[in-house]
């Protein structure tokens, strides 16, 4: 079974199958932002569970990055020592660990950072509430977080690191033609003038990092309230390609849905397989559960297999679906949840989610 197979990345390390636990936002980590035994923990059990990768909740590269409590942190030296323990215990169930670094930008609220929301441009945050316009300066000094992100992570002796460009925070807001209107040389009329922040974050994290460190890139095919189409998000997939990415995420959140804003009628990840063209290995994620979905994802093209929703209930997935067991679906009760190593706070998070957990 092509899932079972080690996948062999370019740059050298290997992947023991196909599966990622994709990034999931837990709300377990330390006020200051250093990883709990709880969040180590959760992650350890997948890597035990067969995972060949485990990516790390979304982790703010500073402190005014920061998108809700209980959120990872990756902008300090302080955060190393977690992140060290995290590598070592994923390590040694012999999976790869990748932490997702962000920010939050707009959607880092003040109620949580005590700061004004930054963002490319000013932008509407809601109830009439505008973020600040980084400057030239301050979006160097940017770039400069995420790449002290990624060494802070090396450092740690994690595998490597995915980029956050997905969901509307600030590297997807750099990304939208609504949410970008910069003139300089952040912005501009393309798709390839507005990605040069994302693509300047993963040339400088390719300098500074050795040469083994993977570097994932995570975007969504379509954020239209922020201003980005399809059509370019599949231009910003072939721009990706041409760049030194150990793969590129898409976050398709269904792997049989089409878009909803134009009407070819082929999936997403088949069309962006199609731009890739073996490039670069394309991970998807949405709505995958079973074998049958695993072969899905195939046939559209996609390399890897990442999961969310299954991954948090079955942390032995990668083991099941290789052994063929039957895949139980929600909802799960609290106490399964809870066995399967989710702490409470994380147990009451899941409750947000329509009939994932049993009431
Ligand atoms: C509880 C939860 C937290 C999530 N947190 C993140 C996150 O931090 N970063 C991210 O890129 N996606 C996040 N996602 C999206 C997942 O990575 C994934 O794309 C989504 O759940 C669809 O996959 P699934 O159908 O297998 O669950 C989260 C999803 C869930 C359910």
């Amino acid at each position: 079974m092509r899932f079972a197979e080690p996948f062999q990345f370019k740059r050298g390390p290997v992947a023991k199958n196909g599966s990622i636990l994709a990034a999931l936002t837990n709300k377990q980590s330390n006020a200051d932002g250093t990883l709990s035994q709880a969040e180590i923990g959760f992650l350890e059990r997948r890597a035990m569970g067969g995972f060949g990768i485990i990516t790390t909740a979304a982790t703010h590269v500073a402190e005014n990055g920061q998108g809700w409590h209980g959120e990872m942190g990756v902008w300090s030296d302080s955060h190393i020592p977690g992140l060290k323990e995290l590598a070592k215990r994923v390590s040694e169930h012999g999976s790869l660990c990748l932490a997702q670094i962000f920010h939050g930008g707009l959607k880092a609220p003040q109620a949580v950072t005590g700061v004004q929301p930054v963002s490319a441009s000013v932008n509407e945050i809601k109830d009439g509430k505008f973020t600040r316009e980084l400057s030239n300066d301050e979006v160097e000094e940017m770039v400069e977080k995420f790449v002290e992100a990624a060494l802070r992570c090396e450092k740690a002796g994690l595998d490597g690191v995915e980029i956050h460009g997905a969901h509307g925070y600030l590297v997807s807001q750099f990304l939208g033609k609504k949410s970008n209107r910069r003139t300089d040389q952040w912005g501009g009329e393309t798709i390839g003038d507005r990605a040069t922040f994302l693509l300047e974050i993963i040339r400088r994290i390719r300098e500074r990092t050795n040469k083994n460190f993977l570097v994932f890139v995570r975007i969504s095919p379509e954020l239209n309230d922020i201003g980005i189409e399809i059509d370019e998000a599949l231009q910003l997939s072939s721009i990706l390609s041409e760049e030194e990415i150990d793969s590129l995420h898409i976050s398709v959140w269904d792997i049989y849905a089409q878009s909803r804003f134009d009407d070819d009628d082929r999936k997403m990840t088949q069309r962006f397989a199609q731009v890739v063209d073996g490039r670069v290995p394309l991970t998807t994620c949405g709505k995958i559960w079973e074998g049958k979905d695993i072969e899905e994802a195939y046939s559209q093209g996609a390399d890897l297999i990442a999961v969310g929703k299954v991954g948090i209930a079955l942390p032995d997935w990668p083991k099941m679906i290789i052994s063929e067991d039957r895949i139980a679906r929600p909802p799960f009760t609290k106490q399964h949840l809870r066995d399967v190593a989710l702490s409470e706070v994380f147990v009451d998070y899941m409750c947000n989610y329509d009939n994932f957990v049993a009431q």
